[in-house]
């Protein structure tokens, strides 16, 4: 099933491209069907992007292909992502034989240790270094998660619904806390969640993918908190919530 028949060459997925997404003409097929049908995207260095759908609509797909772990996508144009890209998904993925500092380290020179230990305190695990990920809650195990997913210091950072295991309120302070280190680090951000609030609450700008194409793009740019209770953030709900096919009334 995981052919290649457009032809992206790994130079094209190469670690040179530089910051930022660029994608022309993505397919990924599965049995003959089109789940990504020529896509394109391109996506500014630093900006936030969320990505939302409804089940099944691809959004893991696209997300894999930009990882570059799903060698199955075709296409005639590019998929150009930045060399340092790491990815976070809905449970932590934490190693259980290893403690969280060493799986925060995992795959990354032992020189980063204290880059490391400071991302842990970042995210408020200070102290938490030697537990087992057995240990840890679940939103903590999350916020060890993200720890590794920046220690690379990634210029792009591809999360697939972090927070969807997590309660509501957990949900809300890994939401302060996802802005706190997307604005000291830095990364372009591609974040899938089904959560429209969280959609508009992050994003600079949000994506809605449906029959395999981006079909809603728009930009989050309203002045002012990011409330539910705003005007402006209940229009874009509802907008949203309509373009996925949701009564916006019943939200
Ligand atoms: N390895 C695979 N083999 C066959 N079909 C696949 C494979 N991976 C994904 N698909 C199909 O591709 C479609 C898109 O899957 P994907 O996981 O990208 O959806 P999604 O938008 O992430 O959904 P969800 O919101 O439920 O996570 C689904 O119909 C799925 O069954
Ligand atoms: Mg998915």
């Amino acid at each position: 099933m995981a052919t290649n028949p457009g032809g992206l060459t790994s130079a094209e997925q190469s670690a040179e491209a530089g910051p930022g997404v660029q994608l022309e003409r993505l397919t990924r097929k599965f049995g003959g069907r089109a789940v990504l049908d020529d896509v394109d995207l391109t996506i500014p260095e630093g900006q936030f992007v969320a990505l939302l759908g409804k089940s099944g609509s691809g959004k893991s797909t696209l997300l894999r292909a930009l990882a570059g772990i799903d060698h199955g996508v075709a296409g005639a144009g590019l998929l150009r992502v930045p060399g340092r890209t790491s990815m976070v998904f809905q449970d932590s993925r934490l190693l259980p034989w290893k403690r969280v500092l060493p799986n925060v380290l995992y795959g990354q020179p032992r020189s980063r240790r204290a880059v490391a230990t400071a991302l842990l305190a970042e995210v408020g695990l200070a102290g938490r270094e030697k537990a087992w990920p057995g240990e840890l809650s679940g939103g903590e195990q999350q916020r060890a998660a993200l720890a590794r997913a920046l220690v690379g210091e990634p210029e792009l950072l591809l999360a697939d619904e972090p927070f969807g295991a997590l309660d509501a309120l957990t949900r809300i302070r890994m939401h302060a806390l996802l802005r706190r280190l997307v604005e000291a680090h830095r990364p372009t951000v591609l974040l899938v969640t089904h959560d429209v609030d969280e959609a508009i609450t992050l994003a600079q700008r949000v994506l809605i993918l449906d029959h395999g194409r981006i079909e809603v793009d728009i930009d989050i740019d309203f002045d002012g908190p990011r409330d539910p209770a705003q005007p402006q953030f209940q229009q874009i709900r509802r907008s949203l919530l309509s373009a996925l096919g949701a009564d916006p009334i019943a939200a």
